[in-house]
């Protein structure tokens, strides 16, 4: 199994008054490589703060996250960087490209760590690569406010992916763009699963999207159900 989430417990606030909220609650996942899933579920229902447990951005309170059968919660602080950065690609809602940096620019900066000299060349190649493959590679030398809302989730994919990650967590991808887009964005996960065997977790609250994946759980009451 790529990765297991063995009844999980996470919720904020103080335990010991009543700002405490129980978020995610004797939940358990399992993932196989190449597998595509879709989570839906209302606003708050945690899918976010899941997502953040899976990337190693946060901790649980109790429970186990695993990768390839080692308990990412007892990473050491490198261990956890490496993973987050060699096998974790990230694409939030909101893009969240550095308006000040090319969009070039912004689909390497993952590669500004760990990546040796040698690898820099390779990595280059990689992302002009994929820029084209997503059809964004003509605007490479253009900051991100003078493009579209698509492009600029099409780039955020291509930084997502430019470490060659085993997992895509996506957080509603599609949750600002239009019908085409969101048709042009499930059309590039589907090929980055089947070309890649890359493993996609989606979080969408869109039905569209969510159908093109191989299986669709619903967040409610901190649990995943089948959908
Ligand atoms: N760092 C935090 N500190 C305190 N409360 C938090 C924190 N992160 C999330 N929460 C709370 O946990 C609950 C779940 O939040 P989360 O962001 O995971 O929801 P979500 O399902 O992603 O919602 P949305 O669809 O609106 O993005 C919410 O009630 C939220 O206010
Ligand atoms: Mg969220």
């Amino acid at each position: 199994m790529l990765l297991t989430l063995n009844n999980i417990y996470k919720g904020f606030g103080n335990r010991s008054d009543s700002t405490y909220r129980p978020v995610l609650q004797d939940l358990s996942l399992e993932v196989r490589e190449g597998e595509r899933i879709a989570i839906l579920g209302p606003s708050g229902s945690g899918k976010t703060t899941l997502l953040n447990l899976i990337g190693g951005l946060d901790y649980p309170d109790r429970g186990t996250v695993q990768f390839n059968d080692e308990d990412i919660t007892r990473f050491s602080a490198r261990e956890l960087d490496l993973y987050r950065n060699r096998q974790i690609g990230f694409v939030f809602q909101f893009h969240h490209l550095l308006p000040q940096c090319t969009l070039l620019e912004n689909v390497l900066l993952p590669t500004l760590v760990h990546t040796g000299k040698s690898e820099r060349q390779e990595k280059l190649e990689r992302a002009g690569e994929l820029m084209k493959r997503v059809g964004i590679w003509e605007h490479r030398n253009k900051v991100p406010g003078k493009l579209s809302g698509g492009e600029c989730q099409r780039a955020a994919v291509v930084r997502a992916m430019i470490n060659a990650p085993s997992i895509l967590l996506a957080d509603e991808p599609t949750g600002a763009l239009d019908m085409g887009n969101v048709e042009l964005m499930a059309e590039l996960l589907l090929e980055l699963n089947q070309l890649d065997s890359l493993t996609l977790l989606v979080v969408t609250h869109s039905l569209e999207l969510a159908k093109r994946m191989g299986k669709i759980f619903r967040l409610q009451n901190g649990r995943l159900k089948p959908a």
